[in-house]
């Protein structure tokens, strides 16, 4: 009786720490293998960067994740459910921020909401605060022409955000936008998912941007699309743009480099 009690516990522990599981997951487009055999486990609370060059599968990957693009096997679980399709405990933020161009911000934000139902007070008060959080306060009665690429993609973040899901996919979320405001935006992003306390899979080609960001560096290989290492990434939080100098991350940029080379000669 304690034994099976004490198991009970053990599953129950265990599946509240581990919030993606995958086992051989595949995915083939005809002959063309994007995913071969993926194992991998995603822990509550990490940031997971997923790094390749392109046509390696990473967007396919985070799409079977998402529920958006059905495995061709293996399996896949999300908080201890099998992937069927999309639902609401997963969010996701892709390359373009696909506003409603006649909508304000702050209306923009509260869609997802009005999909669902009625906008009560306390979600326009939270998609204020969230709104303040990707530092656009002042711009809640604007549309989305009057704003930046950079600023678009804070208001596709913050309605992310309002929908609440506790883990989020983020296919190059900032990846059309210059250097400059990329990395201000990765660092903003950073803290914001660490403050949510939400599961994040962030999707970049950038070595730097990726290992910056993780706490977990996923590298994939292309033909197939392999993930060829998992790497603990060491450094503590908050992470500051002059880690980008520091000899260690320099060392661990060029251990992910030696992972492409090594695959691409496989
Ligand atoms: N809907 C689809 N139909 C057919 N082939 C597809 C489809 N989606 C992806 N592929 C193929 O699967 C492989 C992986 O594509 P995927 O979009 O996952 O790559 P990626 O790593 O996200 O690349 P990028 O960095 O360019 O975005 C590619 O060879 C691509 O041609
Ligand atoms: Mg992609």
């Amino acid at each position: 009786m304690q034994v099976s009690q004490d198991m009970t516990m053990a599953r129950a522990k265990a599946s509240a720490t581990t919030v993606v599981e995958a086992r051989g997951l595949d995915k083939s487009f005809g002959s063309v293998i994007a995913v071969d055999k993926a194992d991998f486990e995603i822990k509550r609370g990490e940031f997971i960067s997923i790094v390749g060059p392109s046509g390696c599968g990473k967007s396919t990957l985070l799409r079977m994740i998402a529920g958006l693009t059905p495995r061709s096997g293996g399996s896949l679980s999300v908080n201890g459910r099998e992937v069927t399709g999309p639902r609401g405990d997963v969010g996701v933020m892709f390359q373009k921020p696909t506003l409603l161009e006649w909508k304000t911000v702050i209306e923009n934000v509260l869609l997802p909401t009005a999909l669902k139902g009625r906008v009560s007070e306390a979600d326009r008060s939270k998609a204020q605060a969230l709104l303040n959080l990707v530092g656009l306060q002042d711009f809640a009665h604007a549309f989305p022409r009057h704003l930046s690429g950079g600023m678009q993609q804070r208001v596709a973040l913050a309605r992310l955000l309002k929908i609440g899901s506790d883990i989020l996919l983020l296919d190059e979320p900032f990846g059309a936008l210059d250097e400059f405001t990329r990395e201000h935006l990765n660092l903003e992003l950073s803290r914001i998912v660490s403050d949510a306390n939400v599961t994040s899979v962030f999707v970049t080609h950038n070595i730097s941007e990726a290992i910056f960001l993780a706490d977990k560096v996923f590298v994939m290989t292309p033909r197939p699309g392999r993930l060829a290492a998992v790497v603990d990434v060491p450094f503590p939080r908050p992470r500051e743009l002059s880690l980008l100098a520091n000899p260690d991350f320099v060392d661990l940029v060029a251990r992910v480099r030696d992972i492409f080379s090594k695959g691409e000669t496989a």
